[in-house]
């Protein structure tokens, strides 16, 4: 495996994505992390991250000593390289050569390098800088700025860029990331086969016996869940709570895909108790408080008429897993949790076989488990679903408005090639009447918001250039379908300062 110390950098999980993108396994341990902790995992190669910290703060971060002396190849990233730079004789100083954003290699050469040629752009954002290399060692890359831009010892084993090769700005960094992993000779065996056979092995072995609960709730996550403990052969029962605020065909379409791949799958319909306990709600918190409520109320009754249970599984991906292990500064914050989140003082073992994974090797998972393209590459969708795109209270009038005019604009995305192409795309139902003319008539109907952004993680977003052919196709064809609805509008906020969602 990889071993990833982590600093603080922003971007830690994104070097460990990279790697397992490149098929080598990569684990993310806090920097200070003890020389045991890391030999646990067998590294082939250990990666020191960059952080907002600077070499010279004597409260910095630092790798345990041992990890030097594991005789493994290390590539010091940012905060890394400098950490190196200084531990092996170097120098490092403050300001002066400080870069932000694009920068382009003047000059590169050596082992990290092999294969490359022409224009190589990357992504720089550092204060300090190393001004003098440790004995024996030479910088193998330059910027305009910077004329240590990588470095590498001479026995070929210590490797620092001041650089980000994780970044989607850094266009060759997954070949630099590939080099070093050559030249650590790593293991490039971590597969989709090979995390099902993980997580099937888990599953197996902690639960065999046992009786296991979850929560479904349509989306990715928790449905290739539910799949994989019914593949695992565990006894469970999956939870799916219908608490009316799903989109058109949802419900039909979760139990379709779970139920006939052997899930036992119990739904349940709560829909009229959600609706009176948001009766007359319009605060957005206020709603997704009592939403929260009343969903662990409920699950806590199927848990008991079901039960005893003696695990608890989640969803649980290792991003949440690198953020709440905090402490490193990571400055991912996340700003939801989904309403499936349970409190612990329902008292189970948790069971969480996705915790060392990414979302895109869930959605891997899911193919292999045979889950729908139709659930398995869905949009995000919030757990208190649309409840929050009904501005102001919610009724199961405005929700039938809302759920029919949601799925012509997202058919419409699918039948046009267009669904894939965005991160996510809703449609938001305001409490605003404006005036329309059908024939002689004046008539007030609703104003409905388009919304479709793309975006990499969800913590920032654009507004999606759809055709606007399309666009026109989708406005004409909701009023037309949907009397009620006056007015379509297309939203242009990106985020920040927007939030993707209105509420
Ligand atoms: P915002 O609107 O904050 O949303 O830009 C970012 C992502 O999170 C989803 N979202 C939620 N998910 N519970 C959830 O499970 C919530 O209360 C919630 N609010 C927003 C949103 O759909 C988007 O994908």
């Amino acid at each position: 495996s990889v071993v990833i110390l982590d600093f603080g950098s922003q971007y830690t999980h994104l070097i460990a994505r990279r790697i397992r993108e490149l098929h080598a396994y990569s684990v993310v341990l806090p920097g200070p992390a003890l020389l045991e902790q890391v030999r646990a995992h067998a590294p082939g190669a250990v990666v020191l991250s960059g952080g907002p910290s600077s070499v010279f703060d004597p409260a910095a971060m630092r790798p345990d000593e041992g990890v030097f002396e594991l005789g493994v190849p290390v590539l010091g990233i940012c905060y890394g390289m400098q950490y190196l730079a200084q531990r092996f004789g170097g120098r490092v100083e403050r300001g002066g050569r400080a870069e932000y954003g694009k920068a382009w290699l003047t000059r590169f050469e050596g082992p990290l390098f092999e294969g490359m040629s022409g224009e190589v752009q990357v992504w720089m954002s550092h204060a300090d800088a190393v001004t003098e290399l440790p004995p024996g060692w030479r910088a193998v890359a330059a910027t305009e700025e910077n004329p240590v831009a990588a470095i590498q010892d001479g026995t070929g084993r210590f490797f620092g860029v001041q650089f980000h090769p994780e970044v989607a700005h850094t266009p060759k960094g997954m070949t630099i990331l590939e080099n070093f992993l050559r030249v650590a000779g790593v293991r490039r065996d971590w597969t989709p086969d090979h995390a099902l056979d993980a997580a099937l092995e888990e599953v197996r072995s902690r639960a065999a016996g046992e009786r296991v609960l979850l929560a479904v709730s349509g989306g990715v996550d928790s449905s290739t869940l539910a799949l994989l403990l019914a593949r695992a052969g565990v006894d469970h029962a999956a939870v799916f709570v219908d608490h009316g605020l799903l989109r058109l065909g949802e419900r039909e379409e979760v139990e379709r895909a779970l139920s006939s791949a052997g899930v036992n799958l119990v739904t349940v319909d709560a829909r009229e108790r959600f609706l009176a306990a948001l009766a007359g709600v319009s605060d957005p918190e206020a709603k997704r408080k009592i939403i929260g409520r009343e969903f662990i109320e409920v699950f806590k009754e199927q848990a008991a008429r079901l039960g005893p249970f003696r695990f608890l599984a989640q969803g649980t991906l290792y991003p949440d897993v690198i953020e709440s292990a905090g402490g490193t500064g990571a400055a991912n914050i996340k700003s939801h949790h989904n309403v499936g989140g349970l409190p612990a003082e329902l008292g189970f073992e948790l069971l969480e076989p996705f915790r060392y994974l990414f979302k895109d090797e869930v959605r891997e998972l899911g193919l292999l488990l045979g889950l729908p393209d139709a659930v398995r590459l869905r949009h995000p969708f919030p757990g208190p679903g649309l409840a929050i795109r009904i501005l102001g209270p919610v009724d199961e009038e405005k929700l039938d408005l809302l759920r029919r005019a949601d799925d012509l604009f997202i058919s419409a995305l699918k039948d046009h090639g267009l669904y894939d192409e965005v991160w996510q795309a809703l449609a938001v139902l305001t409490p605003v009447k404006s005036v329309g003319v059908t024939g002689d008539e004046r008539r007030y109907g609703y104003v409905l918001a388009l919304r479709a952004v793309t975006s990499v993680d969800g913590m920032t977003a654009d507004w999606a250039r759809l055709p606007h052919d399309f666009l026109d196709e989708v406005a004409r064809k909701i009023p037309q379908r949907i009397p009620e609805i006056g007015r379509v509008v297309y939203d242009l906020t990106s985020k920040p300062p927007g939030t993707i969602e209105w509420e």
